[in-house]
């Protein structure tokens, strides 16, 4: 791909896409969700903008990858932080060769020149202000004005974009204006058994069966006391415990030695105990139950007995807690 382009009389300098590897397992309803809100059905349709929402490690990043691989769209990939600016989501000016100022466009803004896809990834951790300079490619006039480099850029046809947000403490309240121009709303959720082995075995083709079992049940026991152990925790256990192992072939610990060293390593000491984890889980929900309503404690997302009485009140936590059209994820 070219690595500059000009607008308006102003070059840029091209972001670089990320190099999409990776397989997704499972869960093809979420993967389709997606895939749909990137359609276009008609003339004068527009894609979507989706919320992809769900705890860390669960998969979000690589469905869009794997969203953007099936498509056969470059994928450009902006980390968004708590100091983020509009430049560096837009335009960055940098100083250059022989002190010549040069514009660099961020992956966002190359996705949009390039057709590609955008993943504004941990769009929760960015605040106001940055989120603002988006709202007018996030609605029908699909572009962005540069203060910095004095251009608007107008999105390519083929520009498709997603945002991830998980719901941890570090986050900043998004606009309502936002929030409405980022749906839907789609919901991750933990892998099934089978899944769970099968992206355990993808990612760790090399690690021991008996490793894998362990670690699959382990996190199959902390889905089912809704804790929020993931994937992503799977995989740095077995990775740890295959380095632990690896290191001393001639005496190897014993794989039950080795897996209990490495959930302590990787999530606590306290992660052994499931138990005790749920309990301390909801002694924290119960604290935020005067506010979150007792359905939210007692049932699922997507249980039909949640919100039986089919009131409408805002009953979340969080930074999507104004949003009208979905569940407010928040768990
Ligand atoms: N369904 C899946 N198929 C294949 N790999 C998966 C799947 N779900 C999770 N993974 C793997 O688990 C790890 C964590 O996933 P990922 O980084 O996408 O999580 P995330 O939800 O984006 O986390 P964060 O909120 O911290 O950014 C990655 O290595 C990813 O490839
Ligand atoms: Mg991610």
């Amino acid at each position: 791909m070219e690595r500059e382009t000009r607008i308006d009389g102003v070059r840029l300098v091209l972001a670089r896409q990320h190099d999409v590897v990776g397989r997704w397992i499972g869960q093809h309803e979420v993967l389709r969700q997606l895939l749909a809100c990137w359609l276009v059905v008609n003339e004068a349709d527009l894609p979507l903008t989706p919320r992809l929402i769900g705890s860390p490690g669960i998969g979000k990043t690589a469905l869009v990858m794997a969203a953007s691989q099936m498509r056969k769209q470059p994928l450009f990939i902006y980390q968004c932080t708590a100091d983020t600016r509009p430049e560096d989501l837009l335009v960055t000016p940098v100083l250059g060769e022989q002190g010549r100022l040069e514009y660099h466009a961020s992956p966002l803004v190359t996705a949009m020149i390039t057709g590609g896809v955008c993943l504004l990834d941990e769009g929760n951790r960015m605040n106001e202000k940055s989120w603002a300079s988006l709202a007018p490619l996030l609605d029908q006039r699909r572009y962005i004005e540069s203060i910095v480099a004095g251009i608007t850029v107008q999105a390519h046809p083929d520009f498709r974009c997603a945002v991830t947000m998980n719901q941890d403490e570090s986050t900043f309240e998004i606009p309502d204006y936002i929030l409405s121009r980022l749906q839907p709303s789609l919901h991750l959720g933990f892998p099934s058994r089978d899944d769970e082995k099968q992206i355990l075995e993808y990612h760790l083709p090399f690690a021991a069966a008996e490793l894998v079992g362990m670690t699959v049940d382990f996190l199959q026991s902390s889905h089912e006391l809704r804790l929020d152990f993931s994937p992503r925790d799977g995989i740095n256990i077995l990775r740890y415990a295959m380095k632990r192992m690896a290191q001393d072939p001639d005496h190897p610990l014993s794989h039950d030695a080795v897996w209990r060293e490495s959930v302590q390593a990787c999530l606590g000491d306290e992660a052994l105990d499931l138990e005790a984890q749920q309990e301390k889980r909801a002694r924290r929900l119960g604290m935020q139950a005067v506010s979150m309503g007792l359905e939210d404690l007692l049932f699922d997302l997507d249980d039909p007995l949640r919100d039986i009485e089919g009131d409408d009140d805002d009953s979340s936590y969080g930074d999507d807690a104004d949003d009208d059209d979905d569940d407010d994820s928040t768990y």
